[in-house]
């Protein structure tokens, strides 16, 4: 039997993870999982349910977090080829990429207990497809035997500033050192927890993308990509 192609693409918020990954998925015929949008989807859940992420989590509040398992059906449909985010039979795409909810979805993320969850549904997604899985563990945890992995980088500064002009293309009123703190803030988060901590894995390939334009960078990864699936 043929085995399925995994593409591994790991690396910290504003390298461009999310865009290459899409457009390889599209001109290679992958699947495309964004796995940072389901850390997202419980951290906008948990906020709904009273959970403020400003500072550390309470052990009260990861109380909450457990138990929200028994009513959070999460759901990913593509629709118009882009990944949609439904948590009980809601479509919550639209309300997961705000300052608050990525300080969330980093903070959930450290939570051993939910992350076993979410990368069982991980793996099973990439069972039966020819996928490519963008996150921070995905070439040293979740697809270990990946085909292609991938460690993309940029300087911070390029990061928050990428992330600043996508901000400001949506019409969100942000300040670039707000957006550059919190970029750092939160790579140091995912840098340091104990739980698959982001870190590039030993078979990936490293990808700095400071000085590239989105066009250069998506032909370089669908060059490694090439070479090896
Ligand atoms: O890729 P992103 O910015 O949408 O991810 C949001 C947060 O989720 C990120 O700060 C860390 C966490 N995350 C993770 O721990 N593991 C993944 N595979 C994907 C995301």
């Amino acid at each position: 039997m043929k085995k399925n192609i995994s593409i591994a693409i790991d690396g910290p918020g504003g390298a461009g993870k999310s865009t290459i990954a899409k457009a390889v998925a599209a001109k290679k015929g992958l699947i495309y999982l964004d796995t940072g949008a389901m850390y997202r989807s419980l951290a906008f859940h948990a906020i709904r349910n009273g959970v403020d992420f400003s500072d550390g989590i309470s052990d009260e509040e990861r109380e909450i977090i457990n138990g929200l398992w028994e009513n959070f059906d999460l759901d990913i449909k593509y629709i118009d080829g882009l990944q949609h985010m439904f948590v009980n039979g809601e479509d919550i795409t639209g309300f997961i990429r705000t300052p608050e909810v990525s300080m969330g979805a980093s903070k959930v993320s450290a939570l051993p207990e939910v992350r076993v969850r979410l990368v069982e549904m991980q793996r099973d997604f990439g069972k039966s497809a020819d996928i490519i899985m963008d996150g921070r563990d995905i070439g040293t945890h979740v697809l270990k035997d990946a085909t292609v992995k991938i460690f993309l980088t940029a300087s911070a500064e390029a990061r928050a500033k990428r992330r600043y002009d996508e901000l400001l293309e949506k019409g969100q009123t942000v300040d670039f050192d707000t957006v550059y703190r919190e970029l750092v803030e939160r790579d140091k988060g995912d840098m340091t927890r104990a739980a698959s901590p982001l870190t590039q894995a030993e078979d990936a390939i490293l990808l700095d993308t400071t000085d590239m334009t989105l066009e250069e960078s998506v032909a370089a990864v669908l060059k490694l990509v090439e070479e090896k699936a």
